[in-house]
């Protein structure tokens, strides 16, 4: 799809995937809409991109705040595409496996709060994304936009420890060829990227090298952590290739567990 004249949402857009997308699908040509809490990194970004690009401070828990972005998004060009990639607040209550070494159970609140922030999100910053593409004209193919979600390979193999996130990620993947379907009609579709382990700003508190140290060596080929720009990659393809649709693809550097 040709998103030169359009506009794209992304969320966590001042985050590691959010920020490498906006650079990338705004040297298509796209205006991008950084939508984050991260108000200093998020204007830096928009103004270090320039083409329009636009810092909009969102919650991803409110659907208001959501609303508010898609609408930021509209007003610049048509939107072509919602890239969703945010994190969220930290969880309450205490984490860990389900059971721990006491017998005292993961409780609700912990739970939910991940489906809220990785699920429920998503379902709604892509629902009122595909809201507003529904009304675009459609370009070749009768395509009006395109849907990404950002899935973890914790959908798939979830860790010890993981059940709400790895809950959450793997109804992202289930979401991907259901909303592919729904929103055929219109000529939207819906993909996700299952990342392996990336670093990003998520690992900021632990730093970069106890990061690679942890963690690349976890990674079948290459022995390293993934660069945000190798997400970032195949969110461009994914958009760019109509073809791509209804399917979750893993960039993981073959990790598995
Ligand atoms: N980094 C990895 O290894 C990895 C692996 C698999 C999946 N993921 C997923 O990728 C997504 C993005 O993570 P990342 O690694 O780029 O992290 P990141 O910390 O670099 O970016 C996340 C962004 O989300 C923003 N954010 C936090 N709370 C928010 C809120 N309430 N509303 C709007 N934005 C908010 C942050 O400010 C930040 O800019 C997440 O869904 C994460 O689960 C990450």
């Amino acid at each position: 799809m040709d998103i030169s004249n359009g506009s794209v949402l992304i969320t966590g857009g001042a985050g590691g995937f959010g920020g490498a997308t906006a650079r990338r699908l705004a040297k298509l040509g796209a205006k991008v809409v950084l939508a984050d809490v991260a108000d200093d990194r998020g204007n830096a970004l928009a103004s270090e991109i320039g083409n329009g690009a636009t810092y909009v401070r969102t919650d991803i828990m409110d659907e208001a705040s959501i609303a508010q972005a898609v609408e930021t998004a509209v007003a610049l060009a048509p939107l072509r595409a919602a890239i969703v990639a945010h994190g969220g607040p930290p969880p309450p209550g205490k984490g860990g496996r389900t059971i721990d070494r006491e017998g005292n159970r993961v409780g609700m609140a912990h739970f939910n709060h991940f489906l809220s922030v990785f699920l429920s999100s998503a379902y709604c910053v892509s629902s009122i994304a595909a809201e507003a593409m529904a009304k675009n004209e459609p370009l070749a193919s009768n395509q009006r936009g395109v849907i990404i979600n950002t899935a973890s390979i914790a959908g798939f193999e979830g860790q010890p420890g993981q059940v709400p996130y790895g809950a959450a990620k793997g109804g992202i993947i289930a979401m991907a060829l259901n909303l592919a379907r729904d929103l055929a009609p219109m000529g939207i579709r819906s993909m996700a990227i299952a990342p392996g382990t990336f670093l990003t700003f998520a690992y900021d508190r632990m730093g970069t090298e106890k990061a690679q140290e942890t963690f690349g060596p976890l990674v079948l080929n290459p022995k390293r952590m993934g660069d945000p720009d190798e997400y970032a990659m195949l969110a461009q393809q994914v958009v760019e290739n109509d073809f791509l649709n209804g399917t979750t693809i893993r960039v993981d550097g073959g990790q598995r567990f």
